[in-house]
């Protein structure tokens, strides 16, 4: 895991904008998106670039199960506010969170991640170490599935809503085994709340109850984080 220190999240934003164009120029087609707050910024570095992504695919981590794309709190709606209404891909695909039947939505994202692999995943990471919605006690060889959100997620994720009985119970989300998959990652972490998945993912042992330790196992690993959000390491 390489791992840069930035002072904010523009500068990490920056930076990750930087790395982008290095894997564009190297041929890159598909990109793995995330949402959260943590790569507001590298989007913003993006929309305002002259970078061209209509070439290329995108494919999201999760979605929330129960909205729909034009809520706006889906991460469909996020996408396309943040990136894709200014920076349209060839195709985008996240999990369709209005499936009527959760089955085979499951089986339908994962064949279409088989379809598309990755060549850079974007990721934040949750308070207790999760990526994606991958929570903790989730398999290291996870695909794509429909989850239970723990109480503590729900609770990180209320400040999008109104009021916490609005954030969905559940969700769907692509599986450790489809994010290790990736060629290359770039981990966004900001904020001392950060500190203990961000201990644990790189000093920790590598164990399902803290999902990011499973990056461990990955050859291409960037982590941009900010002081606070490092502070529980050992070492830089
Ligand atoms: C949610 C998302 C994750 C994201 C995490 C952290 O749970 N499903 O993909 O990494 O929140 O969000 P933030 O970047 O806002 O701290």
């Amino acid at each position: 895991m390489r791992i840069i220190q930035v002072d904010n999240q523009v500068e990490g934003g920056r930076v990750a904008f930087e790395l982008l164009k290095e894997k564009l120029a190297n041929g890159a087609k598909t990109l793995g998106l995330a949402t959260g707050s943590s790569p507001l910024e590298f989007y913003k570095e993006i929309r305002e670039s002259d970078v061209d992504l209509s070439d290329l695919v995108s494919v999201n981590l999760d979605e929330y199960m129960g909205l729909d794309g034009d809520n706006d709190q889906s991460y469909r709606y996020f996408m396309q506010k943040n990136l894709f209404d200014a920076k349209p891909f060839k195709e985008s695909f996240l999990p369709n969170g209005k499936a009527a039947n959760i089955d085979e939505e499951v089986v339908r994202y994962n064949a279409l991640l088989a379809e598309h692999p990755v060549d850079l995943q974007i990721l934040g990471i949750g308070t207790n170490g999760h990526i994606g919605f991958n929570e903790p006690g989730t398999p290291f060889d996870s695909q794509v599935h429909a989850v239970e959100l723990t109480e503590s997620t729900i609770q990180a994720n209320a400040r999008f809503f109104e009021k916490i009985e609005d954030v969905p119970t559940q969700a769907i989300s692509m599986g450790i085994k489809n994010i290790l998959s990736a060629k290359s990652i770039i981990l966004f972490a900001y904020g001392a709340g950060k500190a203990y998945a961000i201990a644990g993912m790189v000093d920790g042992p590598m164990t399902e109850e803290l999902p990011a330790s499973s990056l461990q196992s990955h050859e291409d690993v960037v982590i941009i984080a900010d002081k606070a959000a490092l502070s529980g390491l050992k070492r830089i």
